[in-house]
């Protein structure tokens, strides 16, 4: 007899586990449980349920495009008899998307990596993953991170025309919070810090601990200032490296092909004692630090104070990282070069915010900042207070 049970009741995303005769056909984005018993089946009698297996359903217009996948109970003979395997594993298959915002690194860590360490972890290797809306280049850039979850290649659920037979299979991947693990909430009381030990030992990183800094010795901290692109790039980048290298570090910068490389920028950024960067997914590279490190989030013009908190301060002490920052004032952005200063986007910021976040995001997520160099050499001065010793 196999059994099936669902759980739909998280805001975060919907989970089906099943065990006993499990058949997979990706390219029809069909699981049948073969032969499984009612009272068990918790979704609803007898009916097929249907996942989309990306943990973030409350963006609606995103997880329409992740595609829906159906798990059919199944009789062993009869019109809905299931397809015959052609391939039988011996090991349980776990399947989530790799679509929705996946190609930005918050959303990939935070929507898919904590999540897959929550669900697959356990299996220690011998576990097959299975990706829906299957991006190649993506899978190629996590390479290292999908192979320290399993030893087996990924399998692309949508172009799979096998029918493949599982003991067991787990739809739908375990989100708890943002960048963070509930350990209530994991089955195996996972915590972010054993979550670190794992990114360590998948990227062979060496640092686990930033110890203090003698700056009696000489010793200078190391800080990494994250590099950005088109939007939100600070214009007086050079001078603000100086103020930093002023204030007594060692500064540590790489251009964005770099930051892609996580093999090459894990490593850098393990070896820092402070990261800094403007607000933006380039920060999610803060998971790579060893603890006792400090993160400073530059946080730009416009009310963004409460969404800069949720993404990159409130998830840093369960990693035992510290946290600073610098929020820029009205003289420090750009956006004073194209609106006047009466205009709402700097009296009234949160009218910008009530019309959509896409307002938001066009206007205040796409500033460029010039520091006021005095004042952040004051927050710097702070850091370095904190993390050096004499
Ligand atoms: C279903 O998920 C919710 C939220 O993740 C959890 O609180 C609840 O205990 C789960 N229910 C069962 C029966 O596992
Ligand atoms: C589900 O089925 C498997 C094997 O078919 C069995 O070992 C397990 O005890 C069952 N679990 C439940 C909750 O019925
Ligand atoms: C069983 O399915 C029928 C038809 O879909 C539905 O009306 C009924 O409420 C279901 N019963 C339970 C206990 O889910
Ligand atoms: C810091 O370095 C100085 C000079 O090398 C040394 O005398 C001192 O003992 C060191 N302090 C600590 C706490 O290690
Ligand atoms: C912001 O700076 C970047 C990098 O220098 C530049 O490519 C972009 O055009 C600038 N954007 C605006 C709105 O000035």
């Amino acid at each position: 007899m196999s059994n099936l049970s669902c759980n739909f009741s998280s805001e975060r995303m919907d989970i089906c586990a099943m065990q006993g005769d499990v058949r997979m056909h990706g390219k029809s984005a069909v699981l049948y449980v073969v032969a499984a018993s009612d009272d068990s089946y918790r979704p609803a009698n007898g009916t097929a349920v249907t996942i989309r297996p990306y943990p973030r359903k409350g963006e609606l217009s995103m997880m329409q495009k992740i595609r829906e996948v159906t798990i059919r109970p199944a009789a062993t003979t009869g019109s809905t008899a299931p397809p015959r395997c052609t391939v039988t594993h011996d090991i349980p298959a776990v399947v989530f998307s790799t679509g929705g915002f996946s190609s930005n690194a918050f959303h990939a860590m935070a929507d898919i990596f904590i999540p897959l360490y929550n669900t697959a972890r356990e299996y220690d290797g011998r576990v097959q993953l299975v990706a829906t809306d299957y991006d190649r280049k993506w899978a190629s850039k996590y390479r290292h991170l999908l192979a320290a979850l399993s030893v087996y290649p990924v399998i692309d659920f949508d172009a799979d025309d096998a029918v493949r037979c599982f003991p067991s299979a787990r739809v739908g991947i375990d989100s708890h919070k943002d960048l963070g693990i509930i350990p209530a909430m994991s089955r195996n009381g996972h915590t972010m810090m054993d979550f670190q030990g794992f990114l360590r030992s998948a990227y062979s990183l060496k640092r686990a601990w930033a110890t203090p800094v003698n700056r009696s010795s000489g010793a200078r901290p190391r800080l990494i200032m994250i590099p950005r692109g088109e939007t939100r790039a600070l214009t007086n980048e050079a001078d603000v490296i100086a103020a930093a290298r002023e204030v007594g570090f060692e500064v540590m910068t790489v251009g964005l092909e770099v930051v892609s490389d996580l093999a090459r920028f894990s490593e850098v950024v393990n070896k820092c004692d402070v990261l800094v960067g403007v607000h933006g997914a380039g920060l999610t590279n803060f998971v790579f630090l060893p603890r006792g490190a400090t993160v400073v989030q530059i946080i730009p013009w416009g009310e963004l104070k409460w969404m800069s908190w949720s993404d990159y301060r409130d998830p840093l002490a369960d990693m035992g990282l510290r946290y600073a920052e610098y929020e820029v004032t009205a003289d420090e952005t750009k956006l004073k070069e194209v609106y006047p200063r009466d205009h709402a986007v700097f009296t009234d910021p949160l009218s910008i915010h009530k019309q959509g976040f896409n307002m938001v995001w066009s206007i205040f997520l796409g500033q460029n900042l010039t520091l006021d160099i005095n004042r952040f050499t004051g927050v710097m001065q702070e850091v370095y207070q904190t993390i050096t010793i004499t």
